[in-house]
């Protein structure tokens, strides 16, 4: 078992990572929570895995289980104004805590629920994919989606611990091991240029999630890496907007396609494919670091782009996000693998390259 810790002052919380711990769960939960009034938000594909594990290891909690419907429609309004009901009329109170069970749609979704309910109550995360367990249970971020863009409504709030169990992901769609592994590549070509060779060398063993050790060791990577970012800028003034490679013309493709084309992670790695060669458009990278990067991001396999998308589309859609301040677009770019930069100092017409260079992609 792994654990690293996220050191943020009163805020600070362990991220535990091994094989079954999800067995061990009710013990972190005594550990950590000081209360047994405890509610789990998970959704119905994972409600539909787990619920007689429920019922054995959390009994007591088998009433106290509330379910949304899988995907990003959840991360809304309406399904938190039904968990507020639901945890009213189960008598909640401002010492109760929530478990959120599940990818990333739960753990923004359940994390914001904690952060706003009775002012806040305690919450923890069991991440289930490999994008909630590297990146989304990690920093605190969490929040829904406003009809006009993606988590657009939220906060910063902590959780007490976050646990990770590499067996869990055994039970992924290939799609979601797939776009999840593009958050893992985004760690590497940022921050880590011997990750990266660590990637290069054993994607193939790792998109199998049969070799549990190595798995583990990737998780920890990414948590370590995404841990010491967030331990430096929590809210995002500065190093934590790197952790958005790849997001910017990812949230473009994802805004464009309303969201029902792409898996989160499917889009970044189409962004990132945008942002390698926006980099090397803009004179910042090595043309042949550039192609070991776009070489392990075509053995992810991105899903096709859809030929009926324009590059103004995605780029209107771009300059919606929230990302974008009144500065205008900030971009993340790189200088090396393993070196991420910041700057809004981008020409136009490159950007409209990378666009039109990432809506080309053909497999
Ligand atoms: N997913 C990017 C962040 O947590 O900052």
């Amino acid at each position: 078992m792994k654990s690293i810790d996220v050191g943020l002052g009163d805020f600070s919380y362990t991220i535990y990572i091994g094989e079954g711990l999800l067995d061990n769960l009710t013990s972190y939960l005594e550990r950590y929570l000081s209360t047994n009034d405890l509610f789990i938000i998970t959704d119905e594909n994972v409600y539909g895995l787990y619920n007689p594990w429920i019922r054995e290891k959390l009994p007591d909690l088998a009433q106290k289980t509330f379910q949304v419907p899988a995907g990003e429609q959840s991360k809304s309004l309406d399904t938190a104004n039904y968990l507020y009901t639901k945890l009213l009329e189960m008598n909640a109170t401002r010492h109760s805590a929530i478990i959120a069970f599940g990818g990333g749609v739960v753990g923004d979704l359940a994390g914001f629920i904690a952060s706003t309910f009775m002012r806040g109550i305690k919450f923890v995360q069991v991440p289930t994919t490999i994008l909630s367990q590297v990146d989304s249970s990690v920093g605190g971020k969490v929040g829904i989606n406003h009809a006009l863009g993606k988590n657009l409504i939220g906060s910063f709030y902590q959780p007490e611990f976050v646990l990770i169990d590499p067996l869990v992901l055994r039970t992924l769609p290939t799609r979601e091991i797939y776009a999840g592994l593009a958050e893992v590549l985004k760690y590497s070509f940022i921050k880590d240029s011997s990750f990266f060779d660590l990637l290069d060398n054993n994607l193939a063993e790792i998109i199998g999630l049969k070799n549990i050790p190595l798995l583990e060791q990737v998780l920890t990577a990414c948590c370590s890496i995404k841990a010491r970012i967030v331990e430096q800028d929590e809210k995002e003034s500065g190093i934590r907007a790197t952790l958005n490679f790849g997001h910017t013309i990812g949230h473009g493709l994802e805004a464009a396609t309303h969201y029902d084309t792409f898996l989160h992670g499917e889009a970044v790695l189409h962004g990132m494919r945008g942002a390698i060669h926006l980099s090397t458009l803009e004179n910042l990278l090595p043309m042949s670091k550039a192609q070991q990067m776009l070489s392990i991001i075509d053995r992810l396999n991105p899903a096709p782009v859809p030929q009926n998308i324009s590059v103004e589309q995605i780029i209107n859609a771009m300059q919606r996000d929230k990302k974008r301040s009144r500065e205008g677009q900030l971009w993340v770019l790189l200088k090396d693998i393993g070196q991420a930069m910041l700057t809004r100092n981008v020409s136009k017409k490159n950007i409209q390259d990378a666009v039109r260079f990432v809506l080309a992609y053909s497999k």
